[in-house]
């Protein structure tokens, strides 16, 4: 991780790109800009570990990290996937307990950071910082829910294509009733994120194509038919 310079400008603009500050005009925006640090970070490099002290929010500006935590027998959980204008972090500052999970780059990503006594201003100063930051936590309990039931389904195969679904509904762009995304999690993330194993996941992707509900292009993947997929997998 290095820190790097940005300019208050480049910062604001930036930050525009983060759902938790839409509502706010410039003039907080650039307050706010101003206590942000930039740092970068690598692929595959640690922002922290599960258990450790929170000190700080983090802010993806550009890339995406995921989320985990490590079951009993040692296998890597995905919790989520977050990329740009999304954030973390926040929970063990609320709380002031432990880091709830690990973050891990995916890629080279950048994030503005900022410290617990200023993330909580912020939100102690700006009651529509507050709304939006619970409607997102709204969102990620219900992702949640939605990632234990999926979970608790016996067939992998369901759990894989449920597993598609989710990201198209995060990431998917569509066009003439095509649904792509253009960048798919690693086949080990996708087994990581569906309790499977990377074997089956590249089984299971190969039959999807056969069976005419996906194509693949390296880490493009497009659902043929959304409404169809939905209705085989979906319950
Ligand atoms: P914190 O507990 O401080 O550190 C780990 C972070 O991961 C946590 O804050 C949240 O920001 C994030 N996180 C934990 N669980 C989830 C989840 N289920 N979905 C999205 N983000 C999560």
């Amino acid at each position: 991780m290095y820190v790097y310079v940005s300019s208050s400008m480049e910062k604001i603009e930036l930050l525009q790109s983060v759902s938790l500050f839409w509502d706010l005009p410039n003039e907080q925006l650039g307050y706010i800009a101003h206590q942000m640090i930039p740092k970068k970070y690598t692929s595959g490099e640690y922002f922290f570990l599960e258990d450790s002290e929170g000190e700080q929010c983090f802010f993806v500006i550009r890339g995406s990290v995921k989320v985990t935590r490590l079951s009993k027998d040692g296998r890597e959980v995905i919790l989520a996937i977050l990329s740009e204008g999304e954030f973390f972090g926040e929970m063990s500052l609320l709380d002031g307990d432990a880091r709830s999970a690990n973050v891990i780059a995916l890629e080279d990503t950048k994030v503005f950071t900022l410290n617990r006594q200023d993330f909580l201003n912020v939100i102690k100063e700006n009651p529509l910082i507050a709304i939006e930051l619970l409607k997102v936590l709204g969102q990620r309990l219900r992702k949640s829910d939605r990632q234990i039931t999926s979970l608790s389904l016996s067939d992998a195969e369901k759990r894989i294509a449920l597993c598609i679904l989710r990201i198209a509904d995060e990431q998917g762009t569509i066009q003439r009733g095509l649904v792509s995304i253009i960048k798919m999690p690693i086949q080990q993330d996708l087994a990581n994120m569906s309790g499977t194993s990377r074997e089956t996941v590249s089984r299971t992707l190969k039959l999807f194509e056969t069976e005419g509900f996906i194509t693949r292009d390296g880490r493009k993947l497009i659902i043929l038919d959304y409404k169809k997929f939905g209705r085989e997998f979906d319950f």
